[in-house]
């Protein structure tokens, strides 16, 4: 295995990749800094072992070329807090700069590049690119697990020019032994959270849990695809109405498997989009003419925390409501509540997905819960079976 516990980087300048696409508020303060905090050991570890640390990440989509919002320079402050040193910054990951900031690094120092994706060539995957950001370390490292689903310059095509010198960070590996947890020797009961606006970024995953979950809990705007193909009446609710068939056959196979799925009972509804809206409380069957569900009701709760909290191993992936918003929070908040109780009580909970993770980090229940993923698109990619360029880069000699 190519992990970094069994790499000296001493005298070596370390690329690593890592994901620092954290989301930033309008003074470019970040809000939450879970991704900062995982690549800590990593860098910790380089560090230590008297080796230097350039850090490369994307940051947001920039669609050609910079944008101040999409600067990687806000993260200096924050990153200089928590190494308690001089952070260097390149205002360009590639070219003459960049190549003189890597050159004079000495061990112990911390340099970090601008965002990859000010270049085009990053997202193209172009070896040219992959080629000229490689010049600047002796050794790559990828820790970017959130980003291991995409064939990018960085985090795939570069680790083809460090044939002997790549490994894997500890985010990596962490993200990987935990997924690996909810899809291999679970202990039962089973449940999968599944929240979030959209069925079709969910399909694939909910497909394949059927074969492994007790129980399937649905929540979130993509509930209301679900109820519309029960034959509810969901009013101006979130649906979309091309997968609706495909939420029926969701159904009838969870029956023909044996697995419970949850739809909310009742929702939270509102008038328009907005916390400011009338709301009221209705069986989601029965939501009126241009009202919106837009959280799950007291009866899903209940229902949703007494099954999650006799759960023994529990993922949760998307948000039951507009979380944002604090009138359609609280769906969210007991069902996080319940996922900390059922883990006090020795359940295994993996929290994965930027919202639910984010709303996990905001109400302070990180340390609460087995793990919280660092990953979205990336964990659900691993756990539907495929295959991680990001990770396949790296374990594999003829990437
Ligand atoms: C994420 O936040 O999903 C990762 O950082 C990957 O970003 P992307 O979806 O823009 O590729
Ligand atoms: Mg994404």
């Amino acid at each position: 295995m190519r992990t970094i516990d069994n790499y000296n980087f001493a005298g070596k300048k370390a690329l690593v990749r890592v994901d620092f696409n954290v989301p930033l508020d309008e003074n470019y303060r970040i809000t939450d800094d879970n991704r900062i905090r995982a690549a800590v050991p990593t860098i910790q570890k380089i560090l230590s072992d008297g080796g230097a640390v350039i850090l490369m990440s994307h940051l947001g989509r920039p669609k050609s070329g910079p944008e101040e919002k999409f600067s990687l320079v806000h993260l200096v402050p924050r990153l200089e807090e928590e190494f308690n040193t001089t952070v260097k910054f390149a205002n360009d990951c590639t070219g003459p700069d960049a190549g003189a900031l890597a050159h004079s690094l000495q061990p112990g120092e911390i340099l970090l590049l601008e965002n990859l994706r000010f270049h085009k060539a990053e997202e193209k995957g172009d070896p040219d690119f992959a080629k000229e950001l490689a010049t600047l370390g002796d050794v790559y490292v990828n820790d970017a697990f959130g980003t291991a689903h995409r064939e990018h310059a960085s985090t795939a095509v570069i680790a083809r020019y460090f044939p002997n010198d790549k490994v894997m960070g500890y985010v990596m590996q962490a993200e990987l032994d935990n997924a690996r947890r909810v899809l291999e020797n679970v202990e039962r009961p089973y449940t999968a959270i599944m929240g979030g606006a959209k069925i079709s970024d969910k399909i694939l995953i909910i497909e394949k849990l059927m074969d492994k979950v007790d129980n399937l809990i649905i929540g979130g705007g993509m509930s209301y695809t679900f109820v519309k193909a029960d034959g509810g009446q969901i009013g101006s609710s979130l649906v979309e109405e091309d997968k609706v068939e495909l939420a029926g056959r969701l159904i009838a196979m969870a029956r023909e498997k044996g697995v419970q799925l949850m739809i909310p009972v009742d929702s939270v509804v509102a008038d328009a989009f907005s916390n400011d809206a009338n709301i009221d409380t209705c069986l989601s069957h029965h939501i009126k003419p241009m009202w919106m569900g837009l959280d799950i009701g007291p009866e899903a709760r209940e229902a949703y925390a007494a099954v999650i909290a006799n759960s023994k191993t529990i993922l949760w992936n998307g948000p039951m409501g507009v979380f944002e918003m604090s009138n359609f929070s609280v769906g969210t908040e007991e069902v996080a509540e319940a996922v900390v109780e059922a883990t006090r009580r020795g359940a295994y909970s993996l929290i994965g997905g930027g919202d639910s993770a984010a709303a996990v980090n905001q109400l302070g229940y990180a340390d609460r819960v087995s793990y919280v993923s660092t990953g979205g698109g990336a964990l659900l990619e691993y756990m539907e079976g495929k295959t991680l360029p990001g990770v396949a880069a790296i374990e594999r000699d003829d990437y």
